[in-house]
């Protein structure tokens, strides 16, 4: 069997943390590719947030969860994953089993809006503060853009810099890929 994606074992490693039930974020929905796999993964009691600051995007991604019947389990919220700790009701802080990020633009849309470290950390941060134990945080990372490199040193720095007994951290790439292939972070809040 060859080895997963980037992107496959993103979804594995969060799907893998979630139950029928479940809540998840997408803290960067795009065209709703990982929405529709946590919303999925969650079942039709379960709960999926999903952030994104372009309005094209969420409409893409309600579009997507319509035609997939899954919209009813779905809250789409127009505006930044850095204050999704913010966005979460109450009964759901600290109870969240799979946080998504996939960095970078939208692709078909403007190459020049992409996510900014800065606020990156910052939501990354937010998405381990909303993690339940046994939750992860996948963060797909892409160089091929201006920005990007620094973004991805900025992502490995942060997990590098994690707790070991609160957290483990974990990063996935493919050394012998050409095109600057995407480059995957997992962290996964210890149990008690
Ligand atoms: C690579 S795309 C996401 C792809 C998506 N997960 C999919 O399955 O199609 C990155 C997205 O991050 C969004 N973004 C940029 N800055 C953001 C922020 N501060 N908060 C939330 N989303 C942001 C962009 O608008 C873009 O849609």
């Amino acid at each position: 069997m060859p080895i997963q994606s980037v992107l496959e074992f993103a979804h594995h490693q969060a799907t893998a943390a979630l139950a029928p039930g479940d809540v998840a974020v997408d803290a960067t929905v795009g065209n709703g590719h990982d929405t529709l796999v946590l919303a999925r993964a969650v079942g039709e009691e379960g709960q999926v947030f999903g952030f994104d600051v372009q309005r094209e995007a969420i409409q893409e991604t309600r579009d997507r969860l319509a035609a997939a019947d899954v919209a009813e389990r779905t809250t789409l919220v127009h505006g930044g994953h850095e204050g999704m700790a913010k966005e979460l009701p109450a009964a759901v802080q600290e109870a969240v089993g799979a946080v998504t990020f996939n960095l970078g633009y939208l692709p078909g849309s403007d190459s020049t809006l992409t996510t900014e470290p800065e606020t990156t950390l910052s939501a990354l941060d937010a998405a381990l503060s909303i993690l339940r134990p046994g939750g992860v945080v996948t963060v797909v990372v892409y160089t091929g853009h201006e920005g990007g490199p620094a973004e991805a040193e900025a992502v490995d720095a942060w997990a590098a810099g994690l707790s070991q007994e609160a957290f483990q951290a974990l990063s996935y790439r493919f050394v012998n890929q050409k095109n600057d292939p995407p480059q995957l972070v997992v962290v996964q809040k210890r149990e008690e």
